[in-house]
């Protein structure tokens, strides 16, 4: 029983148009149960997006104290969001860990969603056994990045914030660009190019790992690109932020429980 309950987290994915969950098997890196989609709230407030993070958790009959790690598109220390790209301003300065945690019940703990992807990916996807400099970048509606230096975590890198053209490359090369603007794969390639050419100059990876919807795709524009580093899709596409976030919250509750400080830079929580 004791042990069911240590294999098993609830991971959900917060994103501009769904929020995604469904508890995880930690041992295999896959979905326990299918996954429910709900459409997120819009405007996208915290209060509203907590309503629907708590719909969506009463639909599945979790252990009590199975911990909940969930994605947020933003900035996050200790549990608080400090930026808000793409989604509702009233995000800044909310400290989401507090308000999922009291509104779900459960122990809440929000990781930035490039980041939880990240997680995933070295721990089940393209990234195992991958040392050195590894980056994976997810290309969506904004492009969001996780680094890791032999396996451990730099968080909150933000990489899709970087200049490019005198502006954010997101806002050039981003997947919702292409669509927007109707790019083909030729132009979009181009573009790509550009972006991945100056982050490899500014951080030699050793490996970049491509992640996001559009990565089911990657035939069409990963084959266009020139880089000295390896660059290869993600494996675990859309299930990466879910899985990502049900191997954190499940670190973070250990670490909690023998006292010791997060390993996403928390502090322990006040509600424990
Ligand atoms: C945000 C990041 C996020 C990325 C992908 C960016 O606009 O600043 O925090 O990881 O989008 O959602």
């Amino acid at each position: 029983m004791a042990k069911a309950k240590h294999r098993t987290a609830f991971g959900i994915d917060i994103g501009g148009s769904g929020i995604k969950g469904a508890p995880v098997d930690l041992k295999k890196g896959d979905l326990v149960a299918d996954r429910i989609r709900l459409t997120t709230p819009q405007p996208s407030t915290p209060d509203a997006v907590a309503d629907t993070v708590a719909e969506l958790i009463s639909s599945y009959d979790i252990a009590d104290g199975m911990p909940v790690g969930v994605t947020f598109p933003a900035v996050i220390q200790n549990g608080v969001a400090l930026t808000a790209a793409n989604v509702d301003d009233a995000w800044i300065g909310t400290d989401v860990d507090a308000l999922l945690t009291e509104r779900t019940g459960h122990d809440v703990f929000v990781v930035n969603d490039a980041d939880a992807a990240g997680i995933a990916e070295m721990e089940f996807g393209a990234g195992r056994r991958s040392s050195g400099v590894v980056l994976v970048i997810t290309l969506g509606t904004g492009v969001g990045s996780a680094m890791f230096v032999d396996g451990k975590l730099v968080p909150n890198t933000e990489l899709g914030h970087v200049l490019l053209h005198d502006d954010d490359a997101e806002k050039y090369m981003a997947s919702s660009i292409r669509e927007k603007e109707d790019l083909d794969w030729e132009t979009w390639g181009g573009r790509l190019q550009e972006y991945f050419s100056h982050i490899e100059f500014l951080f030699s990876p050793t490996k970049i790992i491509v992640g996001g919807g559009i990565s089911k795709k990657h035939e069409k524009f990963l084959p266009l690109l020139d880089l000295k580093a390896e660059i290869v899709p993600a494996k675990l596409r859309n299930e990466a932020g879910i899985i990502g976030a049900a191997v954190l919250a499940r670190k973070e509750q250990k670490a909690l429980e023998k006292g010791e400080e997060g390993t996403e830079d928390k502090k322990p929580k006040k509600h424990k």
